[in-house]
C-alpha cells in the first residue's frame, strides 16, 4: 500500500470515527453517476460479461455491500437474482435508496447504464429493470463488518472496503467480510478506487486507503482464491487526479 501523504505521526482513522450519517446521498449520486463516466461504461461491459458467462441452475439471493447511491451493480445483477439485499451503513443512503427502490417506473439517470448491460443477451428478459430493481431489492442497514457468513449466492462489492476507512488493515477486513458473506463456490464482483487518499462529499471528508491491484490480490490469496481477475481500470478523465479503479471478478473458493 502507498504510504499516506500526511505526517505518519498522525494515527489512521477507523470507519467508525467517520459521520456516514451526514452522507450528502443527491451530491454523491449527480457527481459520480449524473453523466456516465468512461471507466463505469468499462467496468459494466466487464460484469454484463462475466454475469453472461456464469450457468448457475436456479436463481440466486444476491447482495450488493456498501451501495451508496450507485444501483449499477444491482441493476447488473437483476437477470441472475430472485432477490437482491443491498447492504449500507449510512442512514441518508438507505433512505435514499428506500425511495429510489419505490418507484416502479422511470429508470431515470440509469437509463445510459442499462443500455450498455441490455446489449447482452442476458438482460434481455428484464423488459421493465426499474420495475425489477423494485420487486427484487430491499435495504439493509448495517455494517460490513457485521455482515452473516456464507449468507448469499452471489455478491457485489463497489468502492466500499478501500473507502471507508484510511487503515490497510480496516481495509483488509472489510474486504474478507464481504467474501466471507458469501458460499462456497459463489460468483462475485468487487470494483475498488486505486491510489484513491480519500475524497469529499458535498465538502464532507470521507476516508480511503491508497490501496494497489496487488493488495487486493493479497485479501482474495488469504482467502484462497486464487483463480480470479483482477484487472487494473483507467480513466482518460479520472474522477480525482492520480486515481484509478481496479476490477475483481470470480468465485470463492469451494474451501
Ligand atoms: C465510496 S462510497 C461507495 C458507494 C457506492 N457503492 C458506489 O459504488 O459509488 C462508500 C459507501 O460505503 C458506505 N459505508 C461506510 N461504512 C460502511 C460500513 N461499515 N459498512 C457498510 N457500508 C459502509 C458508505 O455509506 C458509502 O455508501
Amino acid at each position: 500500500m502507498a504510504q499516506p501523504k500526511q505526517d505518519t505521526a498522525v494515527r489512521p482513522l477507523l470507519n467508525e470515527e467517520f459521520p456516514w450519517d451526514t452522507f450528502d446521498s443527491e451530491w454523491y449520486l449527480r457527481h459520480n453517476y449524473g453523466v456516465m463516466r468512461d471507466d463505469d461504461q468499462d467496468i459494466l461491459m466487464r460484469l454484463a460479461e462475466f454475469f453472461s458467462g456464469l450457468r448457475e441452475p436456479k436463481l440466486l439471493r444476491g447482495i450488493d455491500v456498501g451501495t451508496g447511491t450507485n444501483l449499477y451493480p444491482v441493476f447488473a445483477l437483476l437477470p441472475l437474482c430472485s432477490q437482491i439485499t443491498m447492504y449500507e451503513r449510512a442512514k441518508t443512503n438507505c433512505g435514499w435508496l428506500a425511495r429510489e427502490t419505490a418507484r416502479h417506473t422511470d429508470i431515470g439517470i440509469w437509463q445510459p447504464y442499462w443500455d450498455v448491460l441490455s446489449k447482452w443477451p442476458l438482460y434481455a428478459p428484464i423488459r421493465d429493470p426499474q420495475w425489477a430493481v423494485h420487486e427484487r431489492t430491499r435495504v439493509n442497514r448495517g455494517s460490513i463488518f457485521d455482515l452473516p457468513k456464507s449468507a448469499y449466492d452471489i455478491g457485489t462489492m463497489f468502492f466500499c472496503a478501500e473507502s471507508i476507512t484510511e487503515r490497510g488493515d480496516e481495509f483488509a477486513r472489510a474486504t474478507r467480510c464481504f467474501l466471507r458473506s458469501l458460499r462456497p463456490n459463489a460468483p462475485f464482483a468487487a470494483a475498488f478506487m486505486r491510489n484513491s487518499h480519500g475524497y469529499e462529499v458535498n465538502g464532507v471528508h470521507f476516508p480511503a486507503v491508497a490501496i494497489t491491484a496487488d493488495d487486493v490480490q493479497k485479501c482474495l490469496h488469504s482467502e484462497g482464491i486464487r483463480k480470479a481477475s483482477v484487472i487494473n481500470i483507467d480513466s482518460a478523465n479520472p474522477l480525482r487526479d492520480g486515481v484509478g479503479m481496479v476490477l475483481v471478478t470470480g468465485r470463492i473458493a469451494r474451501r
